[in-house]
């Protein structure tokens, strides 16, 4: 390929859109960043990208933006991603992630940009039948969150079809780790998933880790989930660019994980290894709205996109989050 065009990365300032931002960069592509600051942080954009602080559903400003970077693809991460608040806030995502796509793919195809790579998730599910996961299975979600991704995705389809729309759209299974030479990591403002709990048990932010629930029908009774390496998905997604820019007509989704689960019995003991000492736990009620397991059959995003994990080893996902952890301890 000669030289690489321009992507648009919305959310680039998040957890998961600041990695996905790296991993373009040190593939070489050109990145600009669109970020409200809403739930990000400017300190989280890399070095190296253009940098414009906005709303993506502000069609003037992302029109403008489009032709004056000459962007050629979008990955938009921006949005909204708690499932317990999108159960008290649901019009808040409604808004957020369904409405504001909406704009921003309306503004994207009016500029001539027509491809999309899109940021969704494995709560577009709800409870599985069955796991490993395929992408065809059905789609139930169980929260306003999975059904605000999942309303994006129709809009997709249905833009794919009338209006030559190309786009991936990835489903995430349990995003966890920081960027292995410690340049970004999680840092929200509520801490909501077991690993990044652990990580802050670990550097002594919490006194221990609830469980939540031992009674699944899972084998140790705790719930499953396929956690895949945040610098691996950052990967996934230059993937994906590659294969949306060199096949024009894609429309597919695809999962990402690595299609294999540990419960939370395993993660902790796992984290305790990494720790070198056991971490205190306790053993409580379930969380409304877990499903047992929830595992990625992942044979397609490998065959599509040939994409490798490098860090498919829990303990390094682990270690990878605690040291992050350790960074925002350091600086206050
Ligand atoms: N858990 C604990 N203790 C904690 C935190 C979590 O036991 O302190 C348990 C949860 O009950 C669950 C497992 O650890 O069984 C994983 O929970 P997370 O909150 O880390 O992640 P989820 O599986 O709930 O969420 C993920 C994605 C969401 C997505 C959801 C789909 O992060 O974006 O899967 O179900 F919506």
């Amino acid at each position: 390929m000669g030289e690489k065009p321009p992507i648009l990365v919305t959310g680039g300032a998040g957890y998961i859109g600041s990695h996905a931002a790296l991993a373009l960069l040190d593939a070489g592509w050109p990145v600009v960043v669109l970020d409200d600051l809403s739930s990000g942080h400017r300190w989280a954009v890399p070095e190296g990208a253009t940098f414009v602080q906005g709303d993506i559903a502000d069609a003037g400003l992302v029109g403008a933006m489009l032709k004056e970077h000459g962007i050629q693809a979008i990955l938009h991460f921006a949005g909204s991603i708690l499932v317990a608040e999108s159960m008290t806030e649901p019009l808040l995502y409604y808004r957020n992630n369904t409405a504001a796509t909406r704009t921003l793919l309306e503004t994207a195809m009016a500029a001539g940009v027509n491809r999309f790579l899109f940021s969704s998730t494995a709560a577009t599910y709800g409870v599985p039948d069955a796991v490993p996961i395929r992408e065809d299975a059905p789609t139930r979600p169980i929260n306003p969150y999975g059904r605000s991704k999942l309303m994006s995705e129709h809009m997709l389809a249905d833009a794919g079809m009338a209006n030559g729309l190309d786009y991936v759209v990835l489903r995430y299974f349990n995003v966890a780790g920081a960027d292995p030479a410690g340049r970004s990591g999680q840092t929200g403002k509520v801490s909501t998933h077991l690993i990044k709990i652990a990580a802050e048990a670990a550097t002594g932010k919490r006194d221990g880790v609830a469980v939540y629930g031992t009674d699944y029908a899972t084998p140790d009774g705790s719930c499953v989930r396929d956690y895949i390496h945040v610098s691996d998905l950052a990967d996934a997604h230059v993937a994906a660019l590659e294969h949306l820019l060199a096949n024009p007509g894609t429309r597919v989704t695809m999962n990402c994980g690595y299609g294999r689960g540990f419960s939370v019995l395993e993660v902790l003991d796992a984290v305790d290894e990494v720790v070198g000492e056991p971490l205190p736990r306790r053993i409580e009620n379930r969380r409304p709205g877990d499903p047992d397991a929830l595992v990625a059959d992942t044979g397609l995003m490998a065959a599509t996109t040939g994409w490798i994990p490098k860090h498919d080893h829990l303990p390094t996902i682990i270690a990878h989050a605690i040291a992050w952890e350790r960074r925002l301890v350091e600086r206050g």
